[in-house]
């Protein structure tokens, strides 16, 4: 007897979704233990319970000769009532070797196992945005999911990465391949880190205010260029505000825009980002993500201008604000070739899209303030924009 394919099959839709909060605190001293920021992110939920917590701390901050370890063990032990170490803070490498070398994730679930963490306990990641994706990555896989707090310690990491969705580290020599979107339970962004922060990661954080001024926001720009001053000399007040803005930015587009976990075929914050992920592949991560996206950012700049989106005159005055706030829009390894004879970095181009799956989508200017997507690149008027950008490096 026939079946018809009707009787045959059956459909039944399952549909949810599932509302995600979770709070961005900008404080000082957040490991002082008059300070009720931590106590409170670890308490909103069970105010009346006791969590069971272990901190990984990026040794970055030990290098800074911060006593942390100390302060974290003194403030757990002030608020011992709602907070207990399951052992004492571990220290982490940081930057992205942390990314690179799968032992140390391994490293990190093997702490969990031994500590028999479960899924109300904390895992709270103290440590620029590489430690931020390392540790994030283990929580959310880890019985499918432990409570994570983030506190970020550089510029990027508080302005951008932190405050986000993401996490991930790098397999096969591509960027972030292995990796999950998974909301934190907080974020506590403390801007005394940022007083240890080696000079050239507060410029490399800036990148990415600049980026999001370019693509949401003309008068967030505007104030970047009148504070230039300010920001290129790291002046505290400059530094929160531009932090704390940027940040927002990012929050409203991960909230608001639509697609938190980029399931379409763009990555609508990633201006400048195709060809900066790719050189840092190819310095092996010599040049940080900030500093590449700084110089990819002027790239695209220019190849806005070429392609009519951008009106001339609008790329300088992007070239200028980065230079001044102290980044080299120029690096050697741009210029490299692979075997086809290709620059390397255009390889960036289909990286990008393998890594978002459906069209190229790449987020170019059309003006101050205005991101606009595009789907296809012409590679030799991307060549004359680098054959600009070199020029003006006096290269
Ligand atoms: N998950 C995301 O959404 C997302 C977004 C953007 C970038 N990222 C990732 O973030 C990483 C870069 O993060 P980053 O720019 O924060 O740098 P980083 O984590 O590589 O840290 C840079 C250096 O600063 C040290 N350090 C950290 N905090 C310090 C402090 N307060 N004082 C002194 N030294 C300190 C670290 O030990 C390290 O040596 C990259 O791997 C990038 O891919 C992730
Ligand atoms: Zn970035």
């Amino acid at each position: 007897m026939k079946h018809s394919t009707q009787t045959r099959t059956a459909t039944h839709w399952q549909r949810f979704s599932v509302p995600y909060e979770f709070p961005v605190v900008f404080t000082e001293g957040v490991f002082d233990p008059d300070n009720p920021a931590l106590r409170e992110a670890f308490s909103r939920l069970e105010p009346a319970k006791r969590h069971r917590a272990v901190f990984f701390v990026d040794d970055g901050l030990q290098a800074g000769g911060a006593p942390l370890i100390e302060a974290i063990q003194a403030y757990a032990a002030r608020h011992a009532d709602a907070l207990e170490l399951a052992c004492p803070p571990v220290a982490l490498p940081g930057g992205e070797k942390i990314k690179t070398d799968l032992h140390f994730v391994e490293s990190i679930q093997q702490k969990l196992f031994d500590l028999h963490l479960d899924r109300h306990s904390y895992v709270v990641a103290v440590g620029g945005g590489a430690v931020l994706d390392a540790v994030g990555l283990v929580a959310a896989t880890t019985h499918r999911g432990v409570r994570h707090i983030r506190v970020p310690t550089t510029v990027l990491a508080q302005n951008d990465s932190g405050v986000g969705v993401k996490n991930g580290v790098n397999l096969l020599g591509v960027k972030n391949f292995v990796g999950t979107f998974a909301p934190p339970f907080a974020v506590l962004n403390d801007h005394d880190f940022i007083d240890s922060l080696p000079d050239r990661d507060k410029v490399a954080g800036m990148a990415e205010a600049v980026k999001v001024a370019l693509i949401r926001d003309a008068e967030f720009f505007g104030w970047l260029e009148r504070h230039m001053d300010d920001l290129a000399t790291f002046g505290r007040a400059a530094m929160q505000h531009m932090i704390r803005r940027c940040a927002e930015l990012h929050m409203r587009q991960i909230g608001q825009g639509g697609d938190p976990f980029e399931t379409g075929s763009a990555r609508p914050l990633d201006y400048g980002h195709w060809s900066a992920h790719k050189l840092e592949s190819l310095t092996r991560h010599h040049v940080r993500h900030g500093e590449a996206v700084a110089i990819g950012m002027a790239l695209d700049a220019r190849y806005s201008v070429l392609a009519g989106l951008l009106p001339a005159g609008e790329e300088l005055r992007i070239c200028a604000l980065l230079e001044y706030l102290g980044f080299d829009l120029w690096h050697p390894a741009l210029e490299r070739t692979g075997t086809s004879g290709e620059w390397s970095i255009l390889e960036g181009l289909r990286d990008f899209q393998e890594h978002l799956g459906g069209e190229l989508t790449i987020t170019l200017l059309g003006g101050i303030g205005v991101g606009v997507e595009v789907h296809e690149i012409d590679h030799a008027r991307m060549r004359q924009a680098m054959a600009w950008l070199k020029a003006r490096a006096g290269g």
